[in-house]
């Protein structure tokens, strides 16, 4: 595509997934596929990639992005063909300098949580503009179950006030562009709470789960091991975050990594 045709963010996110691909996808290498408009930039790469005949199976997070990989040509595995991935790649809607992040604003993060997990190590892509000092202004995705949706938004809503958050804080269901409530690729629903600011995205990553109905939220937390940014001119920085240990355990050969210290 023309660089005439690309708002000056989308460049940066061209650059940012071609230059992860360049630097950190080996031939024979597992990939976890991340969703979002970066990420369709990365899996663009991966394709010129395979193209050139390296051997390169991708596992994908979202039907997005399935359909993108299939359609460009890279294969792709089911989680009965592996047991870990070499590189999870991803984008974020904020990161932190910790390499926290909050996700989910393509309604993936349940797929991209379980693909996350999988992985040995966990590349974020980003552009300049998604670093943050504090996560929250961009509103929290809570992936929900539909039975008893009502009840779940309520008990968030009691622990969020909880966590002295406001009582009147924003929680609002995801809806399409034709006004329907948006349904995951798992069949669930979105609620995004507008927290505005976020000053304990640890205890939020660990506790949001507890409550009945929640299945996932967009807080990751000691997951990211690097972020590679870059701004509209190409330049690239990388952040190196894999020292934040993780919210919650895990019994991945990364989580067991980071609980040894
Ligand atoms: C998808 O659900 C998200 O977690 C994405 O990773 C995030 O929204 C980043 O998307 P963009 O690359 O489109 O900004």
């Amino acid at each position: 595509m023309a660089d005439d045709d690309l708002s000056p963010q989308d460049r940066a996110k061209r650059a940012v997934a071609y230059a992860a691909v360049e630097r950190y996808v080996k031939p024979g290498m597992l990939l976890g596929l991340g969703t979002g408009s970066t990420m369709a930039w990365v899996v663009r790469a991966v394709a010129d990639l395979v193209a050139t005949g390296a051997d390169i199976k991708g596992v994908p997070t979202s039907t997005r992005t399935r359909d993108q990989a299939l359609e460009l040509g890279v294969p792709l595995i089911g989680f009965d063909e592996f047991d870990q991935l070499d590189l999870v790649i991803d984008g974020a809607d904020e990161v932190d300098h910790a390499g926290t992040m909050v996700k989910g604003g393509g309604a993936a993060l349940l797929w991209e949580r379980i693909v996350a997990d999988s992985g040995t190590s966990f590349l974020c892509v980003a552009d300049t503009s998604k670093l943050v000092d504090t996560l929250g202004a961009f509103p929290l995705p809570i992936e929900v179950v539909q039975f008893g949706w009502q009840a779940t938004e309520r008990a968030i809503r009691r622990f969020l006030v909880e966590q002295c958050y406001p009582e009147d804080v924003a929680l609002v269901v995801r809806t399409t562009s034709s006004g329907e409530p948006l349904v995951t690729d798992s069949g669930n629903l979105i609620i995004d709470a507008h927290l505005q600011a976020i000053p304990d995205p640890f205890v939020l990553d660990r506790e949001l789960v507890w409550i009945p109905g929640v299945v996932e939220h967009g807080l990751f937390s000691g997951i990211c091991d690097r972020v590679l940014f870059a701004d509209p001119d190409g330049a690239i920085t990388v952040l190196e975050t894999g020292d934040t240990p993780p919210a919650r355990p895990s019994t991945t050969v990364r989580g067991r990594r980071q609980a040894a210290g």
